[in-house]
């Protein structure tokens, strides 16, 4: 070989490597990004990552675009691994044309997401773009609905993470919307459809890029977001490990990971964490760090809706999806956020094998006008949707309330949870005994001597009946009643017990949930 052929190649891979150049690098670090292999090199094994397409370039000559033809056309894609497993990437790279979407910059993310379908890896999207390159009109729009197709064919297929460092705006969300998992950097990434001078226009409402779409907002109100990370660092190694809880595909079983906590480990802390009065909140993450492998508890939407707990843990070194209720915010009641949050996380487990554990503690769902139009019925409807789908290892443990409608939607017996356990403060009815009480005894309260009298032994003998997990075990609706300090091994136990599970919902395209 001819040595200056192979410094050409040298010279060229130096050059794609710099993007749009030293000046916009500078420019890059001084907003607090950092670039586009930059950090790929923090999120892949050490020296693991290889690069494919570097010498891919537009085709587009309009309005100047003919003498600017960056090597690699704004975006790094290829493959590495995490922790020694295969994860397909791509890594948007803001210094050329500002990360913006051309067509062959969308031909190469779609490459990447073809091999990661075929070969059954994850697929990572490092999101920093200005959305479709302006200059390239209908070709770039054509490119971003090529990617959305393939999100939407590799949903449930692979696992999807959509990592958001810096702008992500116009069609360009929607993208990331479809993905599994959504991860933003507080203070320097933005998702929007459109932005604040769009927005002045139509709506004459003067507003911030960070108070319209940045991490805090859309971990918090919107749900957009499952994490917002304090920076990229941050943000990288949480994806780290994230993908550690998933199998690489939906044909494959999650990692086994070992690990020094005892699968029979007892924890008597827990026979005395309920407080005595039903009305009194605990902290239920306070339940789970007891119950999981090395009380290790991956959160997931921790600031939106956090009247209910979604996240994954191990238990016996095996991943696990956990839903619980909160009942330290709203007493845990379920509101229309609260269900859409844990229909969502309840279907990507299923998809991905991965089997659930319900920790329950609901006294229902939340009333109101707001709740109501807001759609609760429609929404409520998902949750009890997901988990009446849901074929994969389903065991519930109700540690408290279990009221009404709630009762019914939180993975109960009737809708195939595998295993039920109740721990004996549980509470199984269709309301509070107060509002039983108000309900069934309208009448003769009214006619009673002394009403007040009257309805503390009313509400007494409806607590004495209903508050207690016997009625419900007394027709097998509960399979045990256990002490709380024995739930580890119990549900290791239950969870090792139905690892073969078989089950298959009857052939159709698909079902249709009240979207
Ligand atoms: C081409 C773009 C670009 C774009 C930015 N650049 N966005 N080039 N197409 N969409 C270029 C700039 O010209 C500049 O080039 C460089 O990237 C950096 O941009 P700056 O504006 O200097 O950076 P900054 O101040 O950080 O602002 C970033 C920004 C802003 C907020 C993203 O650039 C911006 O508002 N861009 C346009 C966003 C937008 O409206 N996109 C279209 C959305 S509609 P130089 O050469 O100076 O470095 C859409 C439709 C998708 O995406 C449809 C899918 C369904």
């Amino acid at each position: 070989m001819v040595d200056s052929k192979i410094q050409e190649l040298r010279a060229k891979k130096v050059e794609a490597k710099l993007g749009g150049g030293e000046e916009r690098i500078a420019r890059q670090h001084a907003k607090g990004r950092m670039t586009a292999h930059e950090r790929l090199e923090l999120l892949l094994d050490k020296g693991s990552f290889r690069e494919i397409d570097v010498f891919v370039t537009h085709n587009s000559n309009d309005f100047g675009l003919g003498e600017q033809r960056i090597l690699g056309d704004g975006v790094v894609t290829g493959y590495g691994t995490i922790n020694g497993r295969l994860v397909y990437v791509y890594s948007q790279d803001f210094t050329v044309f500002g990360g913006s979407v051309s067509q062959t910059h969308a031909a190469k993310i779609c490459k990447i997401m073809d091999m990661a379908m075929r070969n059954g890896a994850p697929i990572i999207g490092l999101n920093d773009s200005g959305g479709a390159r302006i200059q390239e009109g209908v070709m770039a729009l054509a490119g971003y609905a090529e990617i959305f197709y393939r999100n939407v064919i590799a949903s449930g297929v692979v696992p999807q993470i959509s990592l958001i460092m810096g702008p992500c705006a116009g069609g360009a969300v929607y993208s990331p919307a479809i993905t599994d998992f959504v991860v933003m950097v507080k203070d320097t990434s933005h998702m929007f459809v459109t932005g604040p001078d769009v927005i002045k226009a139509v709506t004459h409402e003067d507003v911030t890029f960070e108070e319209l779409g940045g991490a805090s907002v859309h971990s918090s109100k919107s749900g957009v977001s499952h994490f917002a990370a304090e920076n990229e660092e941050d943000a990288l190694f949480l994806v780290q490990q994230l993908v550690g809880y998933f199998p690489s595909n939906n044909m494959d079983d999650a990692p086994v990971l070992a690990n020094q906590d005892d699968p029979l480990r007892q924890d008597s802390e827990l026979n005395t964490i309920i407080p005595d009065s039903p009305n009194k909140p605990y902290d239920m993450k306070g339940v789970i760090k007891r119950i999981v492998d090395d009380g290790q508890f991956l959160e997931v939407h921790e600031h939106w809706a956090a009247n209910v707990l979604v996240g994954f843990a191990r238990l016996g070194g095996r991943s696990v999806g956990i839903v619980a209720n909160q009942p330290a915010f709203l007493a845990g009641v379920l509101d229309t956020d609260a269900s859409q949050k844990a229909a969502r996380f309840v279907r990507f487990c299923d998809a991905f094998n991965i089997p659930l554990v319900v920790l329950e503690d609901v006294p229902g769902f939340m009333p109101g006008l707001n709740q109501e139009h807001g759609g609760i019925i429609r929404h409520g409807a998902k949750l009890l949707f997901a988990f009446a789908e849901a074929t994969v290892p389903k065991v519930t443990v109700i540690v408290r309330k279990a009221y009404g409608g709630a009762y019914c939607v939180m993975n109960p017996r009737h809708l195939q949870a595998d295993l039920v356990f109740a721990w004996p403060s549980a509470e199984i009815a269709v309301m509070g005994p107060d509002g039983a009480v108000n309900v069934i005894f309208r009448r003769e309260l009214t006619q009673a001597d002394d009403p007040a009298v009257r309805k503390t032994e009313l509400v007494d003998e409806y607590r004495t009946r209903f508050a207690n997990p016997y009625v419900a075990a007394s027709a097998g609706f509960i399979d045990n009643v256990i002490e709380p300090h024995e739930t580890r091994p119990r549900l290791i136990n239950a969870l090792e017990m139905l690892r073969n599970k078989q089950a298959t919902l009857p052939p159709k395209k698909h079902g249709n949930i009240p979207l």
